[in-house]
Formats: structure tokens, sequence, C-alpha cells
């Protein structure tokens, strides 16, 4: 005998219905969300499983092994058709966000090539290394420079020929007093630098300088110096040989030998050029496209402060000595390397370039 109301249909045919039904409804689902109400749908409360499952109570004792066992095969059976429906729309949600997220690795990249600095840049920075080394100040100074600290505080009378326009450009010409010029040295940062620092003064100049020649082999109009300046009590001329030479070594290389011949400068007394020897052939070579055979590269101008250019900027010329020295590193780049012209700086040529 059943309880279950007439109008009621049997549970076990309401059972096999709602098992025909799952597969369609499961099968319909578009997404995960989809799913979940189709799960509500088949086995939710409201859903005629769950009006089973909740009136199991109401069935009679031999109704009810045969219901509930039917109950739970059906329960079984569609939570497997949602948990394999559920895994596939997974799977599928996966391989889109896969497939909008991915890279294409196949995809060309674009190539930024890297540069390098200038061989006359890395060769600055390696000289001024080596004497930021030995305790060395950096310094720079203007290009456009007044006519004074270019020449006149530099011990230079307004004689000379240096001042002529056919060596030194000028930018504002004819009154003594201020002319502006390109700087034709890297000396004049010497006199800025002791006019607004006290002594002791141990600094490095790099930079820019200008003279009225034609590009050939060995001259630019626009070329670079690296100025030294050593001004302190007791600086002797052995400071500044022994100085050099430390120099010449770290730079050329222990084998590297080097003389000191006098020369003259308005701005050091005594003076003295160095050389160093020749790195294309061991000397007697007159044939050596460097040095001629000489044996010997002229590489720099070097000297005692003058104590005109100490007392021209207020230092005690009694109390301080110091040397100086002003070195090109187109040169030194073209004794180390070997280039024959100093046009190879400036033509711009990658081929050139990337070699260094
Ligand atoms: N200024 C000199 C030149 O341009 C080089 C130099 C610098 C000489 C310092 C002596 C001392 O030739």
């Amino acid at each position: 005998m059943s309880n279950v109301s007439a109008e009621a249909m049997d549970p076990v045919a309401k059972l096999d219905d709602a098992m025909t039904e799952a597969p369609g409804a499961i099968d319909a689902a578009k997404s995960l969300d989809d799913l979940d109400q189709v799960e509500s749908e088949l086995l939710g409360k409201a859903s005629p499983i769950g009006e089973v499952r909740r009136s199991m109570g109401e069935f009679t004792p031999e109704e009810r092994p045969r219901v509930g066992a039917r109950l739970n095969e059906v329960t079984g059976r569609v939570q497997e058709l949602l948990d394999e429906k559920r895994a596939h729309l997974e799977r599928a949600d996966e391989d889109r966000r896969l497939r909008e997220e991915g890279i294409d690795v196949t995809l060309e990249s674009v190539i930024f090539p890297r540069g390098t600095l200038h061989i006359i840049q890395q060769t600055i920075d390696e000289v001024v290394d080596i004497f930021v080394g030995l305790g060395y100040q950096v310094a720079d100074g203007p290009e456009a420079e007044l006519a004074w600290y270019n020449f006149d505080a530099l011990n230079t009378p307004p004689t000379h020929p240096s001042r002529l326009e056919s060596d030194t450009m000028y930018l504002d010409w004819g009154d003594p007093a201020d002319e502006v010029l390109l700087r034709t040295h890297t000396s004049p940062v010497q006199a800025r630098w002791m006019e607004s620092n006290e002594p002791p003064v141990y600094v490095v100049v790099p930079g820019r300088t200008y003279r009225t020649d034609t590009v050939d082999a060995t001259h630019l109009p626009v070329f670079h110096q690296i100025e030294g300046l050593a001004v302190d009590e007791n600086i002797v001329f052995s400071d500044l040989k022994g100085t050099l030479l430390h120099w010449a070594r770290e730079f050329f290389g222990p084998q590297s030998e080097v003389r000191l011949r006098p020369s003259f400068f308005p701005f050091t007394e005594p003076s003295a050029e160095m050389d160093v020897s020749c790195f294309a052939c061991d000397g007697g070579d007159p044939g050596c496209r460097v040095c001629s055979g000489a044996g010997w590269i002229e590489l720099l101008g070097c000297g005692m402060v003058d104590p005109n250019v100490l007392e021209a900027v207020g230092y005690d010329s009694t109390r301080l000595s110091g040397f100086a020295f002003g070195m090109g590193p187109e040169r030194l780049a073209m004794v180390r390397y070997g280039i024959e012209s100093m046009k190879h700086f400036i033509d711009n040529d990658l081929r050139f370039l990337e070699q260094f």
C-alpha cells in the first residue's frame, strides 16, 4: 500500500523521466554557469529527483528499497554526467584562455642595435680612470672661452703667434679685454680651477678643443685634449716624470719606454715633450709610417707650472709649485691601435667604429 497521493506519479517513473531528460539538459549547457543552473534543476530540492529524495520517509517499507535504489542510481548517473560535462567545459575554458592570452613566439621581433662608446670617448675614460686611481679629481670648463683664460692667465703674451686668427678660431675678436674664442687647448681650465679652488690641486680635464687646422692624417679642427694639473707644496720635476711614467705604463703596457725632451710652453717652466716608443717598428725603420724611423712618437706636452700662472690666479708661488701636462686622446688611440689617419675618427664609418 502506498501513501503517496493518487495523482502523484509513481516515484520510480518520475526518476526514470528525470533520467531520460538529464543527458539532453546537461548537453545543452554552454558554460559553467549554465551547468550550475542545470545541476540545480536536475538535483536541487525543487527538482523531480529532489522531490523523491525529500519524500523517501513517506514510502512504505516495501516501496522504500526499490525507490531508494533507483534514486541512488539516477542521482549517481546524473552526477556523473554533470561531472563529465563540467570537466569538458573547464577544459574548453582553459583552451580559450590559452588562445587569447598566448604569445606567438614565431613572430619576428624588433631588434634595436646597441652601439658602443666612440673609441675617443673610450680612450678618454681610460686615461681619466688612471688618474682618478691616483687621487685626481675630474674637472671641465667652457669650450667658448675668454682669451684671458686661454692665453693671458697662462702667461702667453699678446704678441704670441698662436693668438693669430690663422691658429685660433675667434667668436668675438678685436677688443683684447673681452675676446671670446673656441679654446685651443684644455689649459684654460688650469686657471679656472685654481681661481675657484684652494690648493692642493690634483685634477684632470678631458674636453673638446679647436684650432684652424684642415683635416689631414694628423690634424682635425675639432679634437680633444686631456689636461692634468698638480699643485701642492714641494712638487718637483721628478714628480711630473714619475706620474707620467706611471700613466704611460698603465696605458701602453709595462714594456713601453718613455723619454722627456726639453721644449717650450709659455705656461710651464721648464717645459718638456714626452715621447713613447714606437708601436709599429722597433725604431730605425725609415719606412715606418708612424715614426719614420725615429723609434719614438711625440705624445704630450708638459712642464712645471710657471710661477706667473700661479700668481695670476692668486696662488703663492713662493710656497706652492706644480706640474701640468696636456695629451691628445686622438693621438693616443692612433698610437695604441695603429690607426693611420685621424680622419677615421670623424668619418662615422661603422666598419671602423665597430672594431672598438
Ligand atoms: N696646452 C698645451 C698644448 O695644447 C699642452 C700642455 C699642457 C703643455 C700643459 C704643458 C702643460 O699643446
